[in-house]
């Protein structure tokens, strides 16, 4: 691979619980994953994603670390990690992994160590622990909400009865944040990188990279009723009344203590005055001037290793030229592009994302990145067609209106897909879409374990639909995930059509598709190449040209004309020269 691989690299996230199980017990696994690696290699991408397999209690699907530097039983041992790095080595694939800097799980050491001592210790200032509000300290100390619904903060029990401090949760309540002001924390951090560099890790998907620092005072703030994402500029979460419904549970045990988290009315209860909302301001928990020094510093490390080891931020702020703060050039290497996740199938609104993304990143000198779909949002053979709104995190499911037939949302994804591996940078694919998976819809109540679902009651579907484990074969039990069992999810029939060996040298397949995709992308450089928009289509095409290769998307319900020229690829049949709607051709130009 050339060097600054990452500015033009495919890059492949595994969601380990849902890839490949080899030990039958139903999640995934290393050395699941180990096994499948020549699959991943002939689909032709150059670096894998893993999203955490560290030991944690998976209350948040492994996003809840209890020790950094282990592997959970269920996923494998160090020695399969060790294994499956050198095998995707073997195979020229990169390995980045994910790290939690935001927060611990509950059941780390150093929280429970916390819970143990009293305010003020050394212990708790590793977290965010503070004196509650009103009298009685009985009121949470702001009014902040969790990602997942719900107050952001939980109370504690002491060791000897009595109501004690509360602590910060951006996320679950078992995912207590980390106080990045604390020099403890910094350097322990440190640590864990060089754990994982020191073993070849080629770099870091670093977990809600905007969310580290908290602007100081914790001052109120109370989101715009738009937004709804991993926490954008918007805030936290859609719709909903912060103070409204501070606490509902009491008495959950966690890691041997008892926490409570006590129904009060938050409203009033600011430390601070509380902070402006205007649009485009941010929450005070999200994009904070502190967390770039903690990246520089960070940069820094990872350059002393050989190899161009990387940083890529999970940052959801917007708009995208506050996303390239994240790597401007002593910075992250890479930032999602969630505004282009975001954008949808229209072509007026793919031209200016597309625009906006490579003026964003090329004005501090960094790659566009693209993607369109991750374990966190709805899969994109299904989100480019609801045509009703779902934010973020909201997820589908049998009571959601305005959902797409398969056929079409497929042929939209298909087409979507084609148009983003057409792009100069680098590309995210997240696994199963190569196999053109929908959002699993019906997956029964008791099945689901997003804690989005808890901690809304079941109003929020939350991300399971997008997690459902992924078919290989078709008439294997579990369609090959595993030997047997039940996978953690209830996998749909529909999967056995899907299936990678069903799909494997069908040309019309969706895994064909992508196969030939990033090929051709390879071999005509597109990752570094740059764009020309076409002028001379109707303003339902995306026309561009990237090198040697042009490229038309139809947005739009009328075929559109081809140029000349011999196609390449095409996301769907063509009729003639003539191409339908929901279809993108790629041209020799
Ligand atoms: C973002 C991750 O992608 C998501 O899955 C997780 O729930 C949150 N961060 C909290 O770690």
């Amino acid at each position: 691979m050339t060097s600054e691989w990452w500015r033009t690299a495919a890059i492949y996230q595994i969601y380990p619980r849902s890839f490949a199980d080899a030990n039958g017990d139903g999640m995934g696994d290393l050395a699941g994953i180990t096994s499948r690696l020549g699959d991943l290699q002939d689909l032709g991408i150059d670096a894998i994603w893993l999203s955490p397999f560290y030991t944690s209690p998976q209350r948040d699907a492994g996003y809840d670390v209890a020790d950094y530097c282990d592997v959970d039983p269920r996923f494998g041992t160090l020695a399969d990690f060790d294994a499956m790095l050198a095998e995707a080595h073997a195979r020229g694939i990169r390995v980045i992994i994910d790290l939690v800097p935001n927060h611990s799980s509950d059941e780390h050491e150093w929280f429970q160590a916390a819970l143990a001592a009293p305010a003020g210790s050394r212990e708790r200032g590793r977290y965010l622990f503070r004196d509650g509000g009103g009298p009685g300290g009985d009121e949470p100390p702001n009014n902040w909400e969790s990602v997942f619904g719900g107050p952001a903060w939980t109370r504690v029990i002491e060791s000897d009865g009595t109501l004690g401090q509360w602590y910060l949760h951006l996320f679950d309540s078992s995912q207590p944040d980390f106080d990045w002001t604390n020099e403890e924390v910094r350097e322990e951090f440190r640590r864990i990188l060089r754990f994982w560099l020191d073993r070849g890790v080629d770099g870091f998907r670093v977990d809600v990279a905007h969310g580290m620092v908290k602007a100081e005072g914790l001052p109120d703030y109370t989101p715009p009723a738009e937004g709804g994402s991993m926490g954008g500029a918007g805030g936290v979460s859609v719709g909903e009344t912060v103070g409204a419904t501070v606490g509902a549970t009491v008495g959950a045990t966690v890691g041997g203590t008892v926490f409570a988290t006590v129904g009060a009315d938050a409203t009033g209860v600011a430390l601070e005055p509380e902070i402006s909302t205007e649009p485009g301001a941010l929450a005070p928990y999200w994009g904070q001037e502190g967390v770039h020094e903690i990246y520089r510093d960070w940069r820094a490390l990872l350059d002393e290793y050989p190899g161009e080891r990387i940083l890529a931020a999970e940052a959801w702020v917007d708009p995208l030229p506050r996303v390239a703060k994240w790597v401007r050039p002593d910075e992250m290497h890479q930032a999602f592009n969630f505004a282009y996740l975001e954008t949808p199938w229209n072509a007026a609104a793919l031209r200016q994302v597309i625009d906006d993304s490579l003026e964003a990143f090329a004005a501090v000198g960094a790659p566009s990145t693209w993607v369109l779909s991750n374990h966190d949002v709805v899969r994109h053979a299904t989100r480019l067609s609801v045509t009703e709104a779902n934010p973020q995190g909201h997820g589908l499911g049998p009571r959601s209106k305005g959902l797409p037939e398969y056929a079409p949302g497929l042929r939209r994804a298909r087409a979507a897909t084609a148009l983003m591996l057409s792009l100069p940078g680098s590309s995210y694919l997240y696994q199963g879409e190569e196999l053109g998976l929908p959002e699993v819809i019906h997956l029964p109540d008791d099945a689901r374990q997003d804690p989005t679902w808890f901690r809304t009651d079941g109003e929020r579907y939350g991300r399971d639909g997008c997690r459902v484990p992924i078919p290989w074969e078709a008439d294997a039990p579990t369609y090959g995930f595993g030997p047997d069992g039940d996978p953690w999810l209830p996998q749909p029939e529909q999967w056995g059509e899907l299936a990678r060996d069903r799909q494997r040298g069908v040309p019309a397949s969706t895994l064909s598709l992508y196969r030939d995709a990033l090929r051709l992308r390879r071999q005509h450089d597109l990752g570094a190449g740059s764009l020309e928009w076409l002028p001379g289509f109707p303003s339902d095409a995306v026309a561009l040209r990237n090198g040697d290769v042009v490229v038309v998307a139809n947005t739009g319900a009328e075929p559109v004309e081809l140029p000349d020229g011999e196609v390449m690829l095409a996301s769907g049949p063509l009729e003639g020269r003539s191409l339908p709607h929901d279809t993108t051709a790629w041209l020799r130009a």
